[in-house]
């Protein structure tokens, strides 16, 4: 679809369309081929948006290839047994090359797995039907494919040149054009996306033939709008019993398998699945299970994605969350941009650490953004209360998740009324410095933070940072937050509120604006360091953790590859 839309939308309308709606470009390019077919609507709903990306991951697949000059070759071989939509050019950190090749239809797509082979005869290792393969050399003479198509991306998903964007944020006019550039830059991208929702599919592939109804959906900052590139997948796996199995008047009725054995009996199956990522999910690699938690996890990393990976069993609430906080993200298009910089400025202050801790993390540090939008500042509120979007909600939005959690939220943002959302025209640059200066007053003692009434609450206990989860209000997503963490954190938002202040001005150097807010302050110490000629000091990350190489033999697979 990507290329078709390419070639028939003028690229510059396309953009414009996209920062509008402030979506990512699959949602733009669905949105604006709707648009073409005479049935545009405002927004998107979450559900329409995770649809057509499963439905896009089913019609793909990724082939390692030699290298982006393979493409030729390969759009001409695939395009023998079904029409290819576009084809995407990526490298993984090993500076292994990829391409993932979107097909026209899961129907078409089915010729081209069945013209799929397998490596070697060896029982070891064992056929299976994955999205995941890799392109053999021709053998004898090559075939030469005539045709005009160009790759959709090149190298797709090369991390962000940190020098090259610290010298565009300081070469920008103002700090709002600091933000969305930041924004713009750093965004989890389509390819980002395509990619997390393929290793989904692959588990799912993998899967398939155990459980009636599996599911493997990603969620969290992958799904959320809130994601930057090389950002972990969370994934919920989900084995729904429909109605329709369980009709009373069926009497052919499927022997079932109760688990045997003390351990909760989903512990068992995430223990299988950990398992099955082991001997059958190529490119799983190092998984942990932690089974004993109160939602098992099994954590591996994904190699020819790049991608850490967390996945856990029947999670609904987690994707009903990615949910809300999808739709309140595309209410208005400053709130994207105005979260990514308020996570960045966490990371580099140290407030936040993608290790678990007793620190603040993204998702409670994201609905601390969403509850200063919900605020009434000068001229009026960006964000609507989760209480109004309850209140909204049909029969069509009621949603259940496990241990019977009510998710129930309007779904529909079309219905909202337009004086519920973006009552004030404030900038960016406004709105990060209010965001500051909200949270330096914030009596963190006495109050809570809760979405869902838009305003701060009493605290129902002593915990020194208490967030309320939108979905189950009696919890407290920041509980692990400890009283020194919360202190550091009024410290730091009063510094970056004071700091912005103060360097509002682009004439004041370097370090203007959003440029001293998100540069490490570890970078910081380190340049001191080096100034001081202290760079004895300084080990190598490697030599600390003495990481060892883990990489698979790879049958020396690279010199096999077209
Ligand atoms: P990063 O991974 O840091 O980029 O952000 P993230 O939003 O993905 O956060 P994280 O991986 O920690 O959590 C994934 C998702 O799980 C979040 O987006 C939430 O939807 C959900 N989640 C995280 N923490 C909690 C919690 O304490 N309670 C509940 N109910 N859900 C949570
Ligand atoms: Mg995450």
């Amino acid at each position: 679809m990507s290329i078709i839309i390419q070639t028939l939308v003028n690229k510059g309308k396309t953009n414009l369309f996209k920062k509008l709606l402030n979506c990512s470009q699959s949602t733009c390019e669905c949105l604006y081929s709707r648009k073409s077919s005479g049935t545009a609507k405002k927004f998107l709903s979450f559900e329409e948006v995770v649809a057509q990306r499963r439905a896009e991951a089913r019609r793909s697949i990724v082939v390692q290839v030699n290298s982006e000059a393979s493409f030729s070759e390969l759009y001409g071989y695939c395009s023998k047994y079904a029409t290819v939509n576009g084809i995407h050019h990526y490298k993984n950190t090993g500076g292994e090359h990829f391409m993932l090749i979107e097909f026209s239809s899961e129907e078409s797509s089915k010729a081209a797995f069945q013209s799929c082979t397998t490596h070697q005869k060896d029982l070891d290792i064992m056929a299976l039907n994955s999205p995941f393969l890799w392109f053999r050399a021709a053998t004898g003479k090559k075939e030469i494919y005539k045709h005009s198509a160009t790759l959709a991306s090149v190298n797709g998903i090369e991390p962000v040149n940190e020098d090259s964007l610290f010298k565009d944020l300081i070469n920008c006019e103002t700090v709002s054009d600091q933000i969305q550039l930041l924004y713009d830059r750093t965004m989890l991208n389509d390819l980002g996306a395509r990619l997390r929702y393929m290793v989904a599919r692959q588990i799912e592939c993998v899967l398939e033939s155990l459980y009636a109804n599996i599911a493997v959906r990603p969620f969290g900052s992958s799904i959320n709008g809130f994601g930057k590139m090389g950002c972990d997948l969370d994934l919920v796996l989900t084995n729904t019993v429909t109605d329709e199995m369980c009709q009373p008047g069926r009497r052919l009725v499927y022997q079932d398998k109760r688990a045997e054995g003390g351990r909760a009996p989903w512990a068992r199956h995430m223990q299988c699945v950990a398992e099955l990522l082991e001997l059958r999910v190529a490119g799983a690699r190092r998984v942990q299970r932690i089974l004993n938690a109160r939602v098992p996890i099994v954590k591996f990393a994904h190699h020819y994605t790049d991608l850490e990976c967390d996945l856990c069993y029947n999670n609904m609430s987690g994707v009903y969350m990615s949910e809300l906080l999808w739709q309140l993200g595309s209410l208005d298009p400053r709130v994207r941009p105005l979260t990514v910089a308020v996570r960045r400025w966490a990371a580099a202050t140290g407030l936040t650490n993608p290790h678990p801790g007793r620190w603040i993390t993204n998702f409670p540090l994201t609905l601390m953004v969403l509850f200063f939008l919900q605020q009434k500042t000068t001229d009026g509120f960006v964000l609507p209360t989760m209480k109004s979007l309850v209140r909204r909600a049909g029969k069509e939005d009621v949603r259940v998740a496990e241990e019977n959690l009510n998710c129930t939220f309007l779904r529909d943002m079309n219905k909202l009324p337009r004086e519920c959302y973006a009552q004030n025209e404030a900038s960016l640059q406004t709105l990060l410095l209010q965001f500051f200066e909200y949270y330096a007053q914030f009596d963190f003692q006495e109050k809570a933070i809760s979405i869902n009434e838009g305003a701060p609450i009493r605290k129902p206990n002593a915990q020194p940072l208490y967030i309320v989860n939108p979905l189950e209000q009696a919890l407290n997503v920041s509980r692990n937050v400890s009283f020194e963490e919360c202190e550091r954190l009024k410290s730091e938002v009063r510094n970056a509120a004071w700091q912005l202040d103060a360097g509002l001005d682009r004439q004041k150097g370097d370090d203007w604006g959003l440029v001293g807010l998100i540069e490490q302050k570890t970078t910081r110490g380190l340049k001191k360091l080096l100034r001081a000629g202290n760079s004895h000091r300084l080990v190598s990350v490697k030599d600390l953790f003495n990481e060892t190489d883990d990489s698979e033999p790879r049958n020396n697979l690279r010199s096999k590859l077209e």
